[in-house]
């Protein structure tokens, strides 16, 4: 057994990943992308929405053959999940973006590219099979415009626009542990990135070595600021006037699949479907966003309700593949994971990424079994009872 696969065997589910992540990363770094709004009442929400269903399974199925294949948006995906766009991952992993991209398309899941990213949009673009791509939109039309227009030319077919970042969330907790954005250098952090002499090798030294000081690459059509920097330059500003008309002109611009992320509200949803987006993904952002949200899980049943049949997607705390499925039987046609995979690739970078999705592949499939089902379509409510029931 080698070294990298020996650690990889200390990896059996995603909780492990988070005590991985924790382990590996720096203060200032874990801090970040663990990171919850204020209380963390969203972050919990989303953990306690999965208890109010409890599977109904049936004995005696031939359960020798079963298939996770999933079809959306006119692909077909090895699995009904994919990895969801997070911003800064080529400072948790060297190249992040690229080694979540690269495990993902060899897996035949999506990976969304975050517009937060270090890495040029058209390096992951160039990946085959990596062609979803997440923006935050700027807040001027000449800025979407050419946006847009760089998204198309680098060969993305699939367009998230997340719109539950009016304006960033409240930094307390992050300042806390050290963290901002544009990262300011301090002798604290100096002494925070020692004590990780692993990430400082194999991530800081080798992206400064090879690549030097990481800028934000993508959030407009130009190059942005750099992501280390003795100035708070502020990318996320300006934004706050953005309404339901940029995102019809987004629909306007933008030929391939159009889909948001963010949304809460099933009349938003309705909004979204009525104004020709191709779909959506339900979330609160992993809970990093307005503290006490509504879990995405427990409002899903009357977004669909509102929007009928549409292709209707989620993220925000799932962990397990009993998580994926309760979604899927609610009607979800599709399930995003953010921390894990952040996680995933910080502690072993793209084997890290494929075996985190070998194990939900995995425990997806032996779920399946266990509850009498070898298809993903075959996942609905006859599986289930509210818990209360
Ligand atoms: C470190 C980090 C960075 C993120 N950056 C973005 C981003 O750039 N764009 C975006 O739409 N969502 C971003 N998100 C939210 C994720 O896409 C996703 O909604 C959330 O992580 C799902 O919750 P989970 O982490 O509990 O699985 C980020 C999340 C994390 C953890």
């Amino acid at each position: 057994m080698t070294r990298q696969q020996r650690r990889l065997s200390r990896i059996r589910n995603f909780l492990d990943l988070e005590r991985a992540g924790k382990r590996h990363l720096p203060r200032p770094l874990h801090g970040y992308v663990a990171n919850a709004a204020e209380d963390g009442k969203s972050l919990a929400a989303n953990r306690a929405a999965f208890d109010d269903y409890s599977f109904l399974p049936r004995a005696l199925t031939d359960v020798s053959r079963i298939s996770l294949e999933t079809e959306l948006l006119g692909k077909r995906y090895a699995a009904p999940f994919g990895i969801a766009p997070m911003g800064i991952s080529a400072l948790s992993a060297y190249r992040g973006d690229l080694v979540m991209a690269r495990a993902a398309a060899q897996a035949g899941v999506p990976m969304i590219m975050s517009g937060s990213s270090l890495i040029p949009m058209e390096e992951v673009a160039r990946i085959e099979g990596a062609d979803w791509f997440q923006a935050y939109l700027p807040g001027d039309r000449p800025g979407i415009e050419a946006l847009i227009a760089r998204i198309q030319r680098a060969g993305f077919r699939n367009l998230v626009i997340t719109v539950d970042y009016a304006v960033p969330p409240n930094p307390d907790n992050n300042r806390r542990s050290g963290f901002s954005s544009p990262i300011r250098p301090s002798v604290r952090l100096a002494l925070d990135g020692l004590v990780k002499p692993r990430w400082l090798y194999e991530t800081f030294y080798k992206t400064l070595r090879h690549h030097g000081i990481p800028h934000f690459e993508n959030n407009h059509a130009t190059r942005g600021i750099p992501v280390i920097s003795r100035h708070v330059n502020r990318d996320f500003s300006g934004r706050t006037h953005l309404d339901w008309d940029y995102l019809a002109m987004v629909r306007e611009r933008w030929p391939g699949n159009l889909i948001v992320k963010g949304i809460l509200h099933p009349e938003d949803a309705r909004r979204a479907k009525a104004q020709g987006v191709d779909a959506i993904i339900v979330s609160n952002h992993g809970g990093r966003q307005l503290d006490g949200t509504i879990a995405p899980l427990r409002i899903l049943p009357e977004v669909i309700d509102a929007v009928g049949d549409f292709p209707v997607m989620i993220d925000s705390g799932f962990r397990r593949g009993t998580d994926v499925l309760k979604a899927l039987a609610l009607g979800a046609r599709f399930v995003f994971f953010g921390r894990p995979f952040n996680y995933a690739a910080a502690y072993a970078g793209e084997a890290g990424v494929s075996h985190a999705i070998r194990l939900m592949q995995d425990e997806i499939t032996r779920d399946m079994a266990l509850l009498g089902i070898t298809e993903i379509r075959q996942m609905d409510m006859s599986r289930m009872r509210t818990a209360r029931e």
